[in-house]
Formats: C-alpha cells, sequence, structure tokens
C-alpha cells in the first residue's frame, strides 16, 4: 500500500513536472528526489544539489525521464544534452561531461564503470556544445551482463574551472572503457559545482517494452516484483517491499527502501506545497 502510494505520488509528480516545464525549480527537486530514492545518493554522490536539469535526448526515442528504462538499442546512438536553468552564470565556461555505470556486478563499491566522458564542452544556450570539446572516452553505449538486473546509467555535467587537473591517465582521448572510483576523479581533479544530471536505467535478459516510461520509483517497484515479488499487484506491504529491495540489491539493481518510499511521498507533497 505505501508502494502504491509512493506510486501514484510519483505519478503526479510527474504529471505536474510536466505541466509546469517552466518551472526550474520544481524540477530540480523532483531530480533530487528521483536520485534520493534511486539510491543515487549516497552511492555515487555523496550529496546532489544541481543547478539546473539535464535533458537527455535518444534519436528514436525523445527526450527521457528520469530512471526510465530503455534498451541498449536505445542508449546506443551519443544522447544530446540539454541544459535548463535560471542561474544565468551557471552555464558559462567549460563543462565535463561524464556518463558511468553506477552498478558494476562483483566490483568494489567506489568503482563505476566509464562509458563517456569529454572534457571542455560549452553551453550554447540550452545545448550542451562538444565543438571545441576533447573526448577522453568516447561515448560507448550500455551493455549490461544478462541477468544481472538493472543498471543505472548516470550521466554527469561538472562546471570544470581553470584549475581542473585530472589524472595523466585521463588527460587526452582514447581512454579505455573502465572501471574507476569516480568519486576520487571528481575530487582529485577539482571538478565541480555538478550543473545538472540525469540517468536511465538498461535491464539485460528481461523484457523492457512494459516498463517504459517508468520514474525511479516504478522502475524500482518493477525490479521488486521481477524477482518474484507481490508488489506489481499494488498489494505489497512496506515491510515485503523493503524485503525485495534487499533481493534486488543483491543483483546489483536499483536500491530500494521503506525509507526511500516515504521520502518520495514527502517529495511528491513538498512539491504540491512549492505550487
Ligand atoms: C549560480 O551558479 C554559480 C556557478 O555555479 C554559483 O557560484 C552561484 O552560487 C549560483 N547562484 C545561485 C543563486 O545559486
Ligand atoms: C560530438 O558529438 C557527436 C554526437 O553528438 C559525436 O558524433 C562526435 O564524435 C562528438 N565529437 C567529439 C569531439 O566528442
Amino acid at each position: 500500500m505505501v508502494a502504491f502510494t509512493a506510486l501514484t505520488a510519483s505519478l503526479l509528480l510527474s504529471t505536474l513536472v510536466s505541466a509546469q516545464s517552466d518551472d526550474t525549480a520544481l524540477q530540480i527537486e523532483a531530480i533530487k528526489a528521483h536520485f534520493s530514492n534511486a539510491g543515487l545518493v549516497p552511492d555515487l554522490l555523496e550529496s546532489f544539489e544541481p543547478q539546473g536539469t539535464l535533458t537527455l535526448n535518444f534519436d528514436g526515442v525523445g527526450d527521457i525521464t528520469p530512471g526510465q528504462a530503455l534498451s541498449a538499442d536505445q542508449v546506443a546512438p551519443v544522447p544530446t544534452l540539454t541544459i535548463s536553468t535560471s542561474n544565468s552564470s551557471a552555464t558559462s565556461g567549460a563543462f565535463t561531461v561524464a556518463m558511468v555505470d553506477a552498478d558494476i556486478v562483483g566490483s568494489d563499491e567506489s568503482s563505476v564503470t566509464r562509458h563517456w566522458l569529454v572534457n571542455g564542452d560549452t553551453i550554447d544556450g540550452s545545448s550542451v556544445s562538444n565543438s571545441s570539446a576533447t573526448p577522453i572516452t568516447d561515448y560507448a553505449g550500455p551493455g549490461p551482463a544478462e541477468g544481472s538486473g538493472a543498471h543505472r546509467y548516470v550521466v554527469l555535467v561538472y562546471a570544470q574551472p581553470e584549475s581542473f587537473s585530472p589524472p595523466s591517465e585521463l588527460s587526452q582521448s582514447g581512454a579505455a572503457v573502465e572501471k574507476y572510483d569516480f568519486k576520487n576523479y571528481v575530487s582529485s581533479s577539482g571538478l565541480g559545482p555538478l550543473l545538472a544530471a540525469n540517468y536511465f536505467t538498461v535491464e539485460a535478459g528481461t523484457s523492457t517494452v512494459t516498463v517504459s516510461e517508468t520514474s525511479a520509483v516504478e522502475s524500482s517497484t518493477l525490479s521488486a516484483s521481477a524477482t518474484g515479488s507481490d508488489t506489481a499487484s499494488g498489494s505489497g506491504s512496506a515491510t515485503d517491499s523493503a524485503a525485495d529491495a534487499a533481493a534486488t540489491n543483491e543483483n546489483g539493481a536499483a536500491s530500494m527502501t521503506g525509507s526511500g518510499v516515504v521520502s518520495v511521498v514527502m517529495a511528491g507533497f513538498v512539491a504540491l506545497a512549492v505550487l
């Protein structure tokens, strides 16, 4: 019942967000709720206080929603990135774009897979431009292992200050797709602040057709149901959801806790209060 309520709140929130697409502050609150609920804070980011929102557009798919479940084919092309912010000074200068798989199977928690890393991007109007950029790791579309659950692919746009100093192995083109300690890379190279971020999920070995157009809450619920729970019926209790989330986490899928559910409900009401 709690899960169902969270789902309803999330759907309501999504509806409100699309109805108020000019309300950047509301959209920022929404993406923050998605990142918390999906466990990306604190798994990947210690905290998440973006200045704006990031829209990812894939050829043949269009603009994605946060946490949307997509197939590897759908996310094979390089996405185009658009920033929305009401802080005009946050879009001047150079930016680093990174995409990581936050769910490598069997790795230590500090490692993620680098799927994309570009330095020297600029923001032209609202579009992220690579016309004077240095690609470090060319975009490599996701290809998660069969049966390893839903992987969270996170795209992040960091301000790249003049003092930015990347490690030598990540300072020129041709760096392979491989594991790295992303948190350490960001802090030791001096990147930041984080302008905006978004994420989607890809799962191999399970049809993604029925879970398209989802939010973080929906995809987590559906991942849990894929492990054999009864939450798909809408009758799962909070306890069931927590147990299912634990089982799901063992498979490397998006984490989902009882408190996460509650926080999304709260975020929904906070957003309503903002209106
Ligand atoms: C706007 O962005 C700049 C650069 O990131 C930041 O220093 C400043 O604090 C931001 N302003 C507000 C009101 O958040
Ligand atoms: C710039 O982005 C396009 C796709 O949007 C890509 O095909 C091209 O390789 C990129 N160039 C650089 C230098 O990263």
